[in-house]
């Protein structure tokens, strides 16, 4: 394949301007590119907040894609807090891009999920955006070679996982690749949990099928590799964001390597986040750790899980009020064509934390 994104010398300058770079998702500032930028010169990218110059020249030489990458900065920061929304750590730090706070900045547990979110993300947007025939770098993914049974056939267009890692990667690991860029033990964890994220986006790539035949009798399928919704690779993440593993940066063989810190006699899987920084309970503010607390949060108490009164308070307890809702309510259909509907006030008790 063509290489098509290239990646010249750095200028002094910009070396010496860019030095200080610590985290490699700035770019996720992307999602603040205003809507009426209409990003068809290559000027326009250095107006565009969050980018290494790595970056920057990747989007001169790949303007096209560079719509989709906001798009999927976009969602990371919605999918993130989706995804967390029953935590007490809610991932509401990530609105402060490109500038975070400790939690995100550190080596932690949750910058381990974000990176590999991130990473999964602008793959996934990329591999999609293939499919809709405005790139020209990149058309349907390949067709496989057996059918999966009788009754099926290939057809429509498959997402191209190929490029969508080939260009994510490049985009989304380059502030990583950069010589002079924070701690070589965090740009080690970067760069693994994005794998990883990219790794879960690999393994959502499934069989999606259309039927076809008399009256919906589906005797014929046609079928397409299309990638699962982002949102269900959050969710594996949150499952491996939840085992994470901690490691040390330290020797093994001839190079320092991440391994894990309680058992440092096998290397870090491929498939687990890890993390070099402990992350404190959340339960009470502490900037200087990046924690919000839960105070004022809301709560569940019917749950069992992470949402419950009980976890999501640490214990505090928590105050109930009562909320007014209106619905629609003993609706009626007019032949022919229409619904009305009654209005209905209905009293729910809500809980946050103290
Ligand atoms: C870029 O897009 C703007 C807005 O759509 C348009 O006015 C302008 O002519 C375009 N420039 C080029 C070089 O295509
Ligand atoms: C997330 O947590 C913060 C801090 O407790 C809170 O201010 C914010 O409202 C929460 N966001 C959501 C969507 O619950
Ligand atoms: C609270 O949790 C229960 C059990 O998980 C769930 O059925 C219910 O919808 C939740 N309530 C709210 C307001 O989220």
């Amino acid at each position: 394949m063509k290489e098509l994104w290239s990646f010249p010398l750095m200028s002094l300058v910009t070396l010496l301007l860019q030095f200080n770079v610590s985290s490699g998702i700035k770019w996720l500032a992307l999602a603040k590119t205003p809507a009426s930028l209409h990003l068809n010169q290559t000027q326009h990218c250095k107006i565009l907040e969050g980018l290494v110059s790595s970056q920057v020249q990747l989007c001169r030489s790949n303007l096209e894609l560079m719509q989709t990458i906001i798009q999927a900065a976009k969602e990371v920061k919605k999918t993130c807090q989706k995804t967390f929304a029953d935590m007490r750590w809610n991932c509401s730090s990530i609105e402060l891009v490109p500038n975070f706070s400790p939690d995100l900045e550190r080596g932690t547990r949750e910058a381990a999920f974000v990176y590999a979110l991130s990473a999964a993300a602008i793959s996934h947007f990329i591999a999609r955006a293939c499919t809709s025939g405005d790139l020209r770098g990149c058309s349907c993914g390949p067709i496989p070679g057996e059918i999966p049974g009788p009754g099926y056939r290939w057809g429509g267009c498959a997402d191209n996982l190929h490029y969508g890692l080939l260009m994510g990667s490049k985009f989304s690991d380059a502030p990583m690749k950069m010589k002079k860029s924070g701690s070589q033990a965090n740009k080690l964890m970067h760069l693994h949990n994005s794998e990883v994220g990219r790794q879960a986006l690999s393994e959502a790539l499934e069989l999606k099928c259309k039927c076809h035949g008399v009256s919906g009798s589906c005797s014929i399928k046609t079928c397409w590799r299309g990638l699962q919704d982002l949102k269900d690779i959050a969710i594996d993440l949150k499952t491996k964001y939840l085992s994470a593993s901690k490691v040390v940066h330290r020797p093994m063989g001839t190079r320092k390597q991440l391994v894990p810190k309680d058992i440092d006699i096998r290397p870090v899987r491929e498939n687990e986040l890890v993390y070099l920084q402990s992350s404190p309970d959340f339960c009470a503010k502490n900037e200087k750790l990046g924690s919000l607390g839960t105070q004022d949060r809301h709560c569940n108490k019917t749950s069992i899980g992470s949402d419950s009164c009980d976890l999501m308070c640490c214990g505090r307890g928590y105050n109930p009020y009562t909320e007014q809702l209106i619905e629609r309510c003993n609706c009626k259909y007019h032949w022919c064509c229409y619904v009305t509907c009654k209005k209905c006030e209905r009293t729910v008790e809500r809980y946050v934390c103290k």
